[in-house]
């Protein structure tokens, strides 16, 4: 294979999702295969600037495949989304013979990667890591499916107390603007109501099903809540179904930053494989400015400008599927 690539830097940027430190293992691998150099930046787009690196060989990445979090740590860079910052990033790659870079991440990476590639002209391609699976351009993100399955424990535990006592749990789950964990998470524990930002939340039809669940004598209700649902999160809804329901002991739950933590569930270790090694395989083939992904088991690749504004759909179908199993 003729490529004019030697060294590839690596960056995790934006939250950090269970799976990254898979996708550094096989990009390092990879790139070894390929007699290529890895550097690995570290704190995202920050390590560029501060020229924070390390270099990567097979014995650094081992043993990091099963581990949650980045080894090379992460950040939201406010630096990079200024011109100077991005010049002396592009300086710092320069001055180690950087050819071409790997960013995992999710919208904010990708956005700066664009315009990076634009004022700089260096090659990057993106792998979307993000527990939140709100990019389009790939079936599933990396940390996604670890954070469902933390989800979908807690939830269960969550249940056994519910019905102990009788009571409503409403749980708020991590989706600034995506409702895939809550959406999914609620279908697996039978959850009695999913609220999630990309419809709009009627709390009336809520509070009429939980007047018809009471009539029903149900032991316990959860609703999930995605934490950018319209009607303002878990306290909100909890307050309004107090009420009107006074008789629901209602107690609420944020699962907040646990759902980030934890050993990559097995589809997400192979996913970021996966990806880690198409992402070099792609580089050395002269593509650029694109998110890999896979889409129906085929790896595909998508502009970072599609990838980022384009919404991934949301199958509301299965919303109602949750309604009809939920009576
Ligand atoms: O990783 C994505 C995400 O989990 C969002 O769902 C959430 O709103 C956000 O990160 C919170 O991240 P942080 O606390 O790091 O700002």
């Amino acid at each position: 294979m003729q490529t004019k690539i030697k060294t590839i830097g690596i960056i995790t940027s934006g939250g950090d999702a269970p799976g990254m430190n898979a996708c550094i293992r096989a990009i390092t691998r990879s790139a070894i295969h390929n007699n290529i150099n890895t550097l690995g930046f570290k704190r995202g787009y920050n390590g560029l600037i501060e020229n924070d690196f390390i270099e990567l060989n097979s014995k650094d990445v081992s043993n990091i495949i099963q581990r949650g979090g980045t080894i090379l740590k992460t950040a939201r860079s406010e630096q990079f989304k200024t011109k100077e910052g991005r010049e002396k990033a592009f300086h710092n790659l320069q001055k180690n013979n950087v050819d071409a870079l790997i960013a995992i991440g999710g919208d904010g990476t990708f956005t700066g990667a664009s315009i990076f590639i634009k004022e700089f002209n260096i090659p990057i391609i993106g792998i979307p890591g993000t527990i939140d699976n709100d990019l389009y351009g790939t079936d599933y993100t990396i940390g996604y499916d670890t954070a469902l399955n933390t989800v979908v424990q807690a939830v269960d535990k969550l249940r056994d107390t519910a019905s102990s006592h009788g009571r409503l749990f409403v749980v708020e789950v991590m989706g600034k603007d995506a409702g895939f964990i809550a959406l999914r998470s609620g279908i697996a524990t039978g959850a009695e109501a999913i609220l999630i930002p990309e419809t709009t939340t009627y709390i009336n039809h809520l509070l009429q099903k939980l007047s018809q669940d009471k009539s029903k004598k149900k032991p316990s209700s959860i609703i999930l809540v995605a934490e950018g649902d319209d009607f303002g999160g878990a306290y909100k809804v909890a307050e309004a179904v107090k009420e009107s329901h006074p008789e629901y002991d209602i107690r609420v739950t944020v699962l907040g930053h646990i759902q980030r933590g934890g050993s990559p569930s097995a589809s997400d270790r192979v996913l970021a494989s996966q990806l880690g090694a198409g992402a070099v395989e792609f580089l050395l083939r002269g593509e650029e400015d694109v998110m890999i992904g896979i889409i129906n088991k085929d790896l595909v690749l998508t502009p970072f400008n599609q990838a980022i504004k384009h919404n991934q759909k949301i199958n509301t179908n299965l919303l109602e599927l949750a309604d009809i199993l939920s009576i």
